[in-house]
């Protein structure tokens, strides 16, 4: 792209257009430029989604983030064209935050043979493409660092919902771990209970992947100990030792966010009688991170990151995702103040519409009447062309 923008090369046909350099300075003043969010005509002030927030060092020019989404795409943990425009659509469209799917910090703690990873320094480059492309367009980049556990080694579920990816699948249903031998359902492969010495190094591993992902200049990174993978398991210990080791190993204004399911929802089933997470355990667990320097912890569903963010208050910033489908929504969770249980969380994150439309956060800002930066390929057509000055003529040869 960069020849394309140097030295004027048609972008399709890829031969010498007319002009040997493309106006510089003027693009990069263009493209420097910082947090744009302004009320749209007629309309007196921004959203509150649509006010940045500074985490650390870095700053999201709105609340609305890309939640991550596994792709099922990669080879070996590398990513390909898949990813690149998949993600890079994203980036072009004003998010504040684009999270980049569960990726793998040891080979078998992938979900699928087709999972992202993070566990070779040869996986760097390929990550770095979507940092420098997110940058380009003033968009902040995550990674969720991830381990499956016991729900390692399944085929993607657009193929199946319900197999083992065997040997012959790429799989490795004999080199699975988890906190014990027992199986995480009918149809996963059966697990090894992990010795201390996996303990060590999948925490290793997960420093590691911290500093691979700094390497590849991601922005934030994100702890995975959600939806039944290894350390979602009750284990806190695991979790907390986790956040310790990995916060200490990331630049001081690097933020770590960690993803946690607020309740297994067993304590709603009447055919469960046994113990189970809850809200009040997730509650416990927020105050812990936020003790060891935890600075966003989304929650699950909108109740549940409103009841944490009122328990923990300034200490932790919280997010919540789930069925948010337009900026109306989004905005009275950030807003908050219906009544006295309507507190206000800090983030919002949204997965499948942002799967339907890359553009949903344009969308949204346009569902609140806030005019946001996009792309310049692609903004100016809806009214951002650039004004009637001469200046760029100087810089061109
Ligand atoms: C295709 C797909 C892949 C997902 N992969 C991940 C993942 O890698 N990590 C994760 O924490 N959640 C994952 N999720 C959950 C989403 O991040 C999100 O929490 C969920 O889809 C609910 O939000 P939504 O209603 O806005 O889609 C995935 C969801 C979908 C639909």
């Amino acid at each position: 792209m960069d020849a394309h923008l140097k030295k004027r090369i048609h972008p399709h046909h890829c031969v010498p257009v007319s002009r040997s350099e493309t106006p510089a300075g003027e693009k990069a003043k263009k493209c420097a430029s910082t947090i744009f969010n302004v009320p749209a005509k007629g309309r007196q002030a921004r959203a509150q989604a649509f006010h940045p927030l500074t985490i650390r060092g870095v700053t999201m020019q709105n609340r609305i983030w890309v939640s991550p989404m596994c792709q099922y795409s990669a080879h070996e943990g590398f990513h390909n064209l898949w990813h690149t425009t998949h993600y890079g659509g994203m980036a072009q469209r004003g998010p504040g935050l684009v999270m980049l799917e569960a990726t793998a910090v040891q080979a078998n703690g992938r979900i699928t043979p087709e999972d992202s990873g993070i566990w070779l320094d040869a996986h760097v480059d390929e990550l770095r493409k979507h940092t420098q492309f997110a940058h380009s367009q003033n968009a902040l980049i995550a990674i969720q660092l991830a381990h499956a556990g016991r729900k390692a080694s399944t085929v993607a579920p657009w193929l199946s919902s319900a197999a083992v990816a065997t040997h012959e699948a790429g799989g490795w249903p004999d080199n699975v771990y988890g906190p014990s031998d027992v199986p995480f359902g009918e149809n996963y492969p059966t697990p090894r209970a992990m010795t201390l010495a996996e303990i060590d190094q999948l925490k290793e591993d997960f420093v590691l992947g911290a500093r691979r992902a700094v390497a590849a200049g991601f922005d934030v990174v994100e702890l995975h100990f959600a939806h039944g993978y290894l350390v979602f398991e009750n284990r806190t210990r695991l979790a907390l030792e986790l956040v310790e080791a990995v916060r200490a190993a990331l630049p001081e204004e690097t933020p770590l966010f960690v993803r946690i399911s607020a309740t297994e929802w067993l304590d709603t089933n009447p055919d469960y009688q046994g113990e189970s997470w809850t809200l009040d355990d997730t509650v416990r667990l927020a105050h812990l991170f936020a003790e060891r320097g935890v600075k966003g912890g989304p929650g699950y569903q909108a109740p549940f990151a409103k009841a944490i963010k009122r328990a923990v208050g300034d200490k932790l910033l919280v997010s919540t995702v789930g069925s948010i489908k337009d900026g109306v929504l989004a905005e009275e969770l950030i807003s908050g103040g219906k009544d006295e249980n309507d507190t206000p969380v800090d983030l919002v994150a949204a997965g499948r519409m942002f799967q339907k439309n890359p553009g949903l956060v344009w969308q949204w800002a346009d569902d609140l009447g806030t005019s946001i930066q996009v792309a310049h390929q692609i903004g100016w057509g809806f009214g951002g062309r650039g004004g009637k000055t001469k200046t760029p003529v100087s810089n061109i040869p």
